[in-house]
């Protein structure tokens, strides 16, 4: 039996629906896409409701145990629809040089006519649902809107909360206001009678952004930033060409403030690339011999920041809710991350327990028995034997923000919060040492242009492979990487010059491994130790030790209490190997020649004076 759709109010839109360009829009749509009914939604807990009946009688949701996890559900992918495709994922700008070396480029004519016979006839058999979104608290003036059309209701549920979504973004929008046309379809057309499947999606995918109208096209899958458009989409490949045009900042970054036992609080963004530890530095607990500290999240992927009138830069989280990683994620690691958790959400890829509950690899003591990701029966036994995941790696919940225990009493704060530093830090099993920081803007820039990580299982492709992935944002820079270089630089410049102080910049890497293959530093909540550090320096509190790349921490800077830690295995994560920082010098030159197009002379200046510090010209 096909999925029932619910009464759709069709091509003619509900009264509380005024805007010319909208109501053009999706009548525009619909004839390309052809969907049998429209639904307008309304962002209701009712609509909410009812689209998650929906899921379940189509088999796409399974509600999980009342009792265990209240109003939750999860929802299984098809094998071939698991993470982003950056691989599909196209910058159609009107110049090559305008998406730049690190996108996928295709001239925008030419890939209308790609996608035109694609999307024509998509959504027969389907619901057409149009989901109008803020991205950022309604009506602020940092916040953009944007309306998906998506042919998916388990798109519609999860945008509904990762983003503010419903009726009074229509009135926001009112007759003539802006919005994103964000178009969506899994691409999987159904015949009359023709039985659907749980998990609709083709094995033809395409991402699209035109930077130049601000469009974002989606064919083929149902999953995370590939399907929920206000995310990678908006959020930062169409709206990082906002920010420059615009002179502000679009950036994959979480945002935390941290408190002081004196009372004193500070804001620090952090870029990590995908599946490198954002959501988990975001809801960090103090570890003992922090007493009196405390960490309060405003986001944990998306930061939108802008310069106020008094120079500083104000950050504020354009999202809702979290699309976080569910592997790894356990009440010791992450105690926070598990109390939101409890209720209310959907979980995407992830195992189902015999009483009718999730589990996932490293969640803690596996079940003797449980259905994987994949549908099928499972066990440790099993596990040992062919190496089957219970969870996929990239298996994933949406939870609302609010659901955060940790949540910072300004995270809805129209204005934002001030910035104090930033953070850039990879995945990197060697070389790079556990924090950094730059000894100037410009040094800084340098360093998170050239961060390398390890690729994670976030995005389709290989696996555990070290590449420059510059400022976490190589597979989300809507145009082309060394304007945006640029841009960073401008941006300082223009700080220095209203005479406000700049947020001081760091590196870190949580992530070194030792001969045994272990990680070396214990991460989450000792990473507290570090953030201690960095405001240390802030307050000037700490002297650092000066190396080639910057300045890092002695083993007497970090405060120890709670947890054993020689020096020297300290040192061995601290470390500059001179061996190592050659072939990543080399690295680094990699990069720069093939960002070589409008490349700020000032970076490669920086390559030089670290070229000379190492012992290398
Ligand atoms: P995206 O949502 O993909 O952008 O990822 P994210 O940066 O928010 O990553 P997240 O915090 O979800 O962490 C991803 C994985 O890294 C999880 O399996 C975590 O358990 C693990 N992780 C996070 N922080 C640390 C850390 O400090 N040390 C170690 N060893 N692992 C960590
Ligand atoms: C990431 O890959 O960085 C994510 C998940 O945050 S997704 O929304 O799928 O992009
Ligand atoms: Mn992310």
């Amino acid at each position: 039996m096909n999925a029932p759709t619910p009464q759709g109010l069709g091509l003619n839109p509900p009264s509380f629906v005024k805007n010319a360009k909208l109501i053009a829009w999706v009548a525009e749509m619909v004839a390309l896409c052809k969907p049998d009914h429209v639904v307008w939604c309304d962002g209701s807990d009712q609509e909410y409701a009812q689209l998650c009946d929906l899921l379940v009688q189509a088999g796409t949701f399974k509600k999980l145990n009342p009792v265990k996890r209240p109003n939750s559900f999860l929802a299984l992918s098809d094998p071939n629809d698991v993470a982003r495709v950056e691989d599909r994922t196209f910058i159609c700008s009107k110049d090559k040089n305008g998406a730049g070396p690190t996108n996928n480029w295709v001239d925008p004519d030419e890939m209308r006519k790609t996608l035109h016979p694609l999307f024509d006839g998509s959504m027969k058999g389907r619901t057409m649902y149009v989901v109008p979104f803020s991205m950022g608290p309604l009506g602020s003036p940092i916040a953009h809107i944007g309306v998906e059309l998506s042919d998916s209701a388990y798109v519609a549920v999860n945008m509904r909360i990762m983003t503010r979504m419903g009726r009074a973004v229509y009135d926001v929008l009112g007759a003539d206001g802006e919005f994103v046309p964000c178009i969506h379809t899994v691409g999987a057309p159904l015949q009359a009678g023709q039985k659907d499947s749980t998990w609709p999606c083709n094995t033809t995918k395409y991402i699209v952004h035109y930077p130049e109208t601000r469009e974002i096209w989606s064919f083929g899958s149902g999953y995370g930033g590939n399907a929920l458009l206000g995310k990678k989409c908006f959020a930062l490949r169409i709206a990082s060409n906002m920010g420059r045009d615009e002179g502000w900042l679009a950036e994959h970054m979480l945002i935390l403030g941290v408190t002081s036992p004196n009372g004193k609080k500070y804001h620090v963004a952090a870029a990590f690339p995908s599946a490198c530890g954002k959501t988990n530095f975001a809801m960090l607990i103090p570890p003992k011999g922090f007493d009196g500290w405390s960490v309060t999240t405003i986001g944990d992927d998306i930061a939108w920041i802008k310069p106020g009138a008094d120079g500083k830069l104000y950050a504020i989280n354009p999202e809702a809710g979290y699309f976080g990683v569910a592997p790894g994620t356990n009440t010791l690691t992450n105690p926070n991350c598990m109390s939101s958790l409890g209720k209310d959400v959907i979980f995407t890829n992830v195992a189902l327990t015999d009483d009718g509950d999730v589990w996932w690899e490293g969640m803690g003591q596996a079940p003797e028995h449980c259905i994987d990701w994949q549908g099928k029966p499972w066990s440790p036994s099993i596990a040992k034997e062919t190496g089957a995941k219970a969870a996929h790696p990239n298996a994933r919940f949406t939870v609302a923000a609010t659901n955060n225990p940790a949540i910072d009493p300004a995270w809805d704060d129209p204005k934002g919060v001030a910035i104090d530093a930033f953070i850039f830090g990879g995945r990197r099993s060697n070389t790079v040492p556990l924090v950094t920081e730059a000894r100037n803007w410009v040094e800084g820039v340098y360093m998170a242009a050239t961060m390398g990580s390890e690729t994670t299982a976030a995005a389709t492709g290989a696996q555990g492979v070290v590449r420059r992935d510059p400022f976490a944002m190589l597979p989300f820079t809507g145009y082309n990487m060394s304007d945006y270089f640029q841009h960073w630089l401008n941006m300082g410049e223009s700080i220095a010059k209203k005479g406000a102080t700049l947020p001081k910049i760091y590196t870190t890497n949580w992530f070194q491994k030792g001969s045994d293959g272990k990680f070396v530093w214990p991460g989450y909540g000792e990473n507290m130790r570090v953030l201690k550090w960095i405001i240390d320096r802030i307050e000037n509190n700490a002297k650092g030790q000066e190396h080639a790349f910057g300045v890092s921490p002695s083993y007497e800077e970090i405060n120890w209490t709670g947890l054993e830690f020689s020096s020297d295995v300290f040192s061995q994560i601290t470390k500059i190997d001179p061996s190592d920082w050659k072939s990543e010098l080399n690295l680094h030159k990699e990069l720069f020649s093939q960002l070589s197009y409008h490349l700020p002379s000032e970076l490669a200046q920086v390559q030089t004076q670290l070229a000379t510090r190492l012992g290398l010209v």
